[in-house]
């Protein structure tokens, strides 16, 4: 490539997240047209469209994401992805057991777990934004999940509060060192006081459970690059559902706790100039 290419590459990617943001914004007049001929005008909170708003653009942003990664995060949860590339032989075992999915949205990965589900599968989706359970219940009994996929409808900070209705209608909490594996797939980037939680979410895993991470996170690269992405950050949570681009959670969940093996690396193919670079792998603990 030319300098030239080079440079409208380059102004090309950092011009992305303007589109997507534009492409957010599209959809709240939507959003709110429909929250205010389905839902009493007194239930309409300024969260409430947030939420609605979010929901809306999900279903197509989330779609789009999950069609052009749905390779590399089937890989990740089958535990073939070492330094943040697809590998052919598992380093890691797949999601088994009992799981947190934290922030699993309309559901776009769900499917994903029916490979596991060989008889002791239990998924907990731990999911605040009820606009979106819907979606979830549905994707969930598309996979052949029910009685297996249990949404809990509140946010990571709030599990030790929650009493879970099983299947069988018995009522339990979900104990601290109970969990085989948490899956996050761009959620702790929306998540209030993310140290906190992420070392809060740390505890319910057993010795030897795995954490399965996709995540976006704050650039390291360059000062150009830092302050490009804090400037987008101005915008961004305000109109992408709360979400921070600059947030450093691989150093959360690094310092969450210890870790008997890490494997959380940038992919090796995102460039120096991606304004929403992310940390891909796994840590056991
Ligand atoms: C960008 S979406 C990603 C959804 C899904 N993981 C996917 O990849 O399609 C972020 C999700 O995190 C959820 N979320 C926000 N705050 C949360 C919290 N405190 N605890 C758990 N999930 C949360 C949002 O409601 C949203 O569904």
């Amino acid at each position: 490539m030319t300098a030239v290419q080079d440079f409208f590459t380059v102004c090309l990617s950092l011009l992305f997240p303007w589109q997507f943001l534009g492409i957010a914004i599209s959809y709240l007049p939507g959003a709110i047209k429909h929250l205010v001929q389905t839902e009493p005008l007194q239930n309409i909170s300024f969260s409430r469209i947030r939420d609605a708003w979010f929901n809306a653009f999900w279903a197509r942003a989330g779609a789009n994401i999950r069609v052009g990664n749905g390779p590399r995060i089937t890989a990740l949860l089958e535990g073939r992805v070492s330094q943040g590339r697809v590998v052919d032989k598992p380093v890691v075992p797949p999601v088994s057991g009992v799981i947190l999915d934290i922030g699993p949205g309309p559901g776009f990965w769900v499917d994903l777990y029916a490979k596991s589900n060989t008889g002791d599968l239990k998924v907990y989706g731990v999911e605040p934004n009820t606009t979106a359970h819907a979606g979830l219940q549905m994707r969930a009994h598309q996979a052949g999940l029910d009685g297996v996929y249990n949404i809990i409808p509140t946010g990571i900070q709030d599990i030790s509060k929650v009493e879970v209705t099983e299947i069988d209608g018995s009522t339990s909490k979900i104990e601290k060192g109970s969990v085989d594996c948490i899956v996050t797939l761009l959620c702790l980037c929306g998540i209030p006081e993310p140290e906190e939680n992420i070392a809060e979410l740390y505890q319910y895993l057993k010795k030897g459970g795995r954490w399965y991470i996709f995540e976006h996170v704050k650039t390291n690269k360059n000062y150009f690059m830092r302050f490009y992405q804090a400037f987008v950050n101005l915008f961004w949570p305000h109109i992408i559902g709360g979400c921070e681009l600059c947030r450093d959670t691989k150093n959360s969940l690094l310092q969450a706790g210890p870790w008997e093996r890490l494997d959380l690396v940038q992919p090796p193919e995102e460039t120096w100039y991606a304004t929403v670079p992310h940390v891909f792998g796994t840590l056991t603990k």
